[in-house]
């Protein structure tokens, strides 16, 4: 096992290139902290390396799609070998925003939502879990959605991946939190990002909070003593 208080964190974050992630990625590196970010995008990829440097982490980008079952496991390949075999945080945090009543969704919809809110993860803790069992402050956070407990019109998608997110959450934590492996699942309410700016006009005026806040109070969470089940901030 290595010892964290004596080298950078090192933290694996998915969907870390833009909006909640790229804040998660940032928050580390202000720490410090050695970051692997894994998004599809390459030229954000090379954004967010640099924006981590600046911030005094080290960055590396890991191109990946999380429906692309090999791309994923390639990623977090790259991630560990930078991380030099222990990764100490994993952020499940690639996701997309789509509101839509429940009689337009198409097959595609949700198996896309479930690819990218599910498989995705499953298949990065699958890969990781080596890795992170090497760490003596093992932490893993699933980012899934506030609305998933009381979604409105038009959120069945985002409101079954996610409430699927809160269930892997409880499931991992069952199976790791005996070997010391702590899991938070992270509820957002609705957050300035990227992701939801093509539906803040459908929101009716409800409260949107921001990327820095739940990247705070991810933070908060990792260094609690005791690790919270979930945190929500809305
Ligand atoms: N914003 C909200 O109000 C809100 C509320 C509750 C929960 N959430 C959840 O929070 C997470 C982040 O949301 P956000 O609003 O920050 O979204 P965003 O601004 O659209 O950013 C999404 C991130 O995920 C990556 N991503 C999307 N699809 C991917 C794929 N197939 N493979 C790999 N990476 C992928 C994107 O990079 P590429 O496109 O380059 O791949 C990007 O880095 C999501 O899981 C979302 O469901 C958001």
């Amino acid at each position: 096992m290595t010892d964290s208080s004596q080298s950078p964190l090192r933290v694996f974050i998915t969907g870390g290139t833009r909006g909640i992630g790229r804040a998660i990625a940032l928050r580390f590196a202000r720490e410090g902290a050695m970051v692997a970010v894994a998004a599809r995008t390459s030229a954000d990829l090379d954004a967010i390396v640099a924006e981590i440097e600046s911030a005094g982490g080290q960055g590396d980008a890991c191109q990946t799609n999380m429906r692309d079952h090999g791309s994923v496991e390639a990623a977090v390949f790259r991630a560990v070998d930078f991380f030099e075999g222990t990764t100490d945080i994993v952020v499940n945090c690639a996701g997309l925003v789509e509101f839509k009543p429940f009689d337009e969704l198409g097959v595609d919809d949700w198996e896309r939502a479930l690819a990218v809110h599910l498989t995705g993860p499953f298949l990065v803790m699958a890969e990781v879990l080596p890795s992170l069992r090497e760490s003596e402050r093992a932490h893993v956070f699933n980012v899934g959605a506030h609305l998933a407990g009381q979604p409105g019109p038009g959120q069945s998608l985002m409101a079954a991946s996610k409430a699927g997110v809160e269930g892997m959450s409880r499931g991992l934590r069952a199976d790791l939190g005996p070997e010391g492996v702590r899991v938070t699942t992270v509820l957002p309410g609705y957050v300035d990002t990227p992701g939801l700016g093509p539906w803040k006009e459908t929101l009716g005026g409800a409260a949107v909070t921001t990327s820095e806040a739940v990247a705070d109070a991810i933070w908060d969470a990792y260094q609690a003593e005791a690790a919270p089940d979930e945190i929500s901030i809305c």
